[in-house]
This record gives structure tokens, sequence and C-alpha cells, in this order.
């Protein structure tokens, strides 16, 4: 029998643990189960210490029914060889399988429930609907580890009201993922650059507003820089574009250029014919995109560029990656990027989702940077400077 953090003594506790177990798949193949296994070490300390530990998680975005598709049964697989030991898997969320599961579990033993956004009530708006839903969750339990942080930035049913239901413990990968943000947010270590990717900008607007106080250098790639390309009065062919962002672009660089932040664009693009049209990729001058093609990844030289600035940081944030990289013809970007960051001699991070899988895909040894997030929209939403709910929830004595 043993205690946890916050908890106090959890042997022969039923105790529901929220973690974000949404991996991707193909078909029902784990393409990177690196949020499994950030999820481990709570799951593994709780059931060490005796108690019946119930986990609930969501896998994509299911519109609160159950759709085959979505099922957490091969996470359930994955999560048990993972530990070493059996995982029970419950085929509904609170219904009579996961009561039957619960209530056969003995101390030390897990479980897992299915996908819970199966339930309508988890995402729902309304606070009635969310709360009824919550209490037949947290009837499960006699204790509460709020472990997943990729979705703590979500004010949904098992992430924030069940909180308010039972006595509750941060987990401690939440914990961790805390403490490396609040290093990039209070004191960072000078020079600070962020690295930012992925295909939207507009997706990434609360997070440059904010930064542009704070960091040195923004290094723009992905498919968001076709849009800052164009802001800069270059054509982009049939790359993504977003018009309506365009003025707030240039803003951003009116800002940066006030506030003395340097704003590094690729100076190369490596451009096909058509979306993922390997055979056809060429490098040609950012500045001179044709405009028969789309641009899938930043160029060498850019590469070389954007690994020059990151040489001196102490600390970096990187999220979204550079290009396609899962094609390997337009993953040499990402590639870069990453390896710079392996390098830098201060604090890197990678802001979770799509980098995370990038950095695992791409074949780097996890330990070679500072820290990989497992929260995507929660990090950066953390760096925005947005309230999480499922973080305040849990520091709120009311509660
Ligand atoms: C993520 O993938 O970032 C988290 O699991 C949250 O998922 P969501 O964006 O569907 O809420």
């Amino acid at each position: 029998m043993g205690s946890y953090a916050g908890l106090g003594e959890v042997g022969g506790k039923r105790i529901l643990v929220r973690s974000d177990l949404n991996v991707p798949l193909d078909g029902d193949r784990i393409t990177d189960d690196g949020r499994i296994r950030a999820s481990v070490p709570t799951i593994r300390a709780l059931a060490d210490a005796g108690a019946r530990v119930v986990v609930t998680a969501h896998l994509g975005r299911p519109k609160g029914e159950p759709e085959t598709r979505y099922s957490l049964a091969p996470v359930a697989k994955r999560l048990g060889e993972l530990l070493g030991r059996d995982v029970a898997f419950a085929t509904d969320t609170v219904g009579e399988s996961a009561q039957a599961v619960v209530g056969g579990l003995t101390d030390g033993q897990v479980a897992l429930l299915e996908n819970v956004r199966f339930n309508a009530g988890e995402t729902s708006k309304d606070d009635a609907e969310r709360g009824a839903f919550a209490d037949r969750l947290a009837a499960l339990a006699d204790g509460f580890v709020s472990d997943g942080f990729g979705v703590v930035h979500r004010k949904q049913a098992s992430v924030y009201d069940v909180a308010q239901r039972l006595p509750h413990a941060m987990g401690g990968l939440v914990a961790a993922e805390i403490d490396v943000l609040r290093r990039l947010t209070e004191t960072p270590e000078r020079p600070y650059a962020v690295v930012l990717g992925g295909s939207k900008v507009s997706d990434k607007l609360g997070v440059i507003d904010n930064l542009l106080g704070k960091a040195d250098k923004l290094l723009i790639g992905g498919g968001m820089v076709f849009t800052f390309l164009k802001a800069a009065g270059h054509e982009v062919g049939k790359s993504l574009l977003e018009e309506d962002q365009l003025d707030t672009v240039r803003s951003y660089q009116q800002r940066a250029q006030e506030l003395g932040v340097e704003i590094v664009l690729p100076t190369d693009i490596v451009v096909a014919d058509s979306f993922g049209d390997e055979a056809s990729a060429r490098v040609v001058a950012a500045d001179a995109i044709p405009a028969d093609t789309l641009g899938l990844d930043i160029g060498p030289e850019s590469g070389a560029a954007f690994a020059a600035a990151l040489a001196d940081a102490r600390t970096v944030f990187w999220n979204g990656p550079m290009g396609v990289f899962e094609q390997p013809a337009f993953a040499e970007g990402t590639r870069a990027v990453a390896d710079a960051l392996t390098r830098v001699p201060g604090l890197s991070v990678v802001g979770g989702g799509d980098s995370a899988a990038a950095v695992r895909a791409l074949g780097f040894a996890e330990d070679r940077f500072g820290h990989i997030s497992t929260g995507g929209g929660a990090s950066l939403e953390y760096l925005e400077g947005k309230p999480l709910p499922g973080i305040d929830v849990l520091l709120d004595e009311g509660a």
C-alpha cells in the first residue's frame, strides 16, 4: 500500500486517471505511441501503491456516440504491453461493462474505459449535461488524478467536472509539463527562439501575438509560411494561403520590427506539381515559386539558416513541422530543425502533436531534446496566456 502526492493513501482505493491516449492510428495499428508511453509512469505509480486504477481517455473526435474506428481497444493492448501487466478493457465508459470491469479490479490492477467521447455528456457545452455524465464517471472511483496534459485546455467532463466531484491530484505528467512551460514563459534564458510550422497561421495567431513580446527570434516554416511570404510581396503559386490573415501577418512583421524581434523566413522552398507528388519535387527560391506548383517543405539553404539561427539559443520552443515530413522528399526541413534542437546548448522544447510525432518518425532519440510535450493545443494555449480549465480546477481550493 502507498500514497500518491496530493491524494494521500491510495491503496485499495479506486482511482480514476484521466490520461491523454489520443494517438495516431493506421487502421488499428498505432503509428506513434509517445502519448501512451508518457502516461505509463503515473498509472504504474498508482498501481504500485495498491490503487485499483481506472483510466479514462479519448481518441479522435467522435460525435458523442460509439464509432468502431475510434475504439480505444488497440490502445488498451499497447498500454498493457508497456506496463508489463494486464489491462482490463471496458467496452463502454460508464455502463454495465465499465461497472463490471471496475468492480472486478483488485488492488494494483489497471482498467481502461472505452473512449470517453462516445458519450455526448463528455464534450457538451451544457453544464448540466456535462455534470450528469461526470456524476456517472465519478461514481466509478474514490479519487481522481488528472494526467492528460493534452486535454487540460478542454472544459470537458472527464477533465474538469469530475475534479469537482472527487478528491483530486495533479498527475506527474501534467506537473512536469507545466513546469517546463513555466520556464518558457516566466524566466526564459536568452537568446530565446521560437520555431513555428504546421499548416495554418490562424491556429497560431494567439501564440505569435504573445511570444512577440517574449522571444528574440521567430522562425517560420510549414504551410503557414506561404501567408508570410505573400504578405512580404512574393507569389506563392498553389501553396496553402490564408488570404484573410495577410493583414494580421503584416501587423506582426511591423510589431516585430518595433520590438527588435527577428522574424526568420525561408529563402528557398521545396515545391511539387501537386500535393505529395515526390517525383516532381524540386527546390526553388522562396521569392520565385512557380505559379503551377505548391510548396511542401522549406529548402536546404533555409534548413541550414534555421539551424544557424538556433545555434546560440539558450531556450527554444518548436511547434509544427516545417513540411510534409511523412514523405521523404518533403522531410528534410523538419529534420534540419529537429537536428538543430538536439544541439541547442540550453532548454529545447518540442511542443506536442505533429512535431513530437515528427521527431520520433524521423528517428531522433527522445532524450536528445530537453522536453517533448504531449500537448499540442494545450501547450500553445498555455503560451498564449489563456487559462487552462483542467489546471485551474485542480488549483481551485473550493473545487
Ligand atoms: C490533442 O490531440 O491535442 C489532444 O488529445 C486533444 O484533442 P482534441 O483537440 O480533440 O480535444
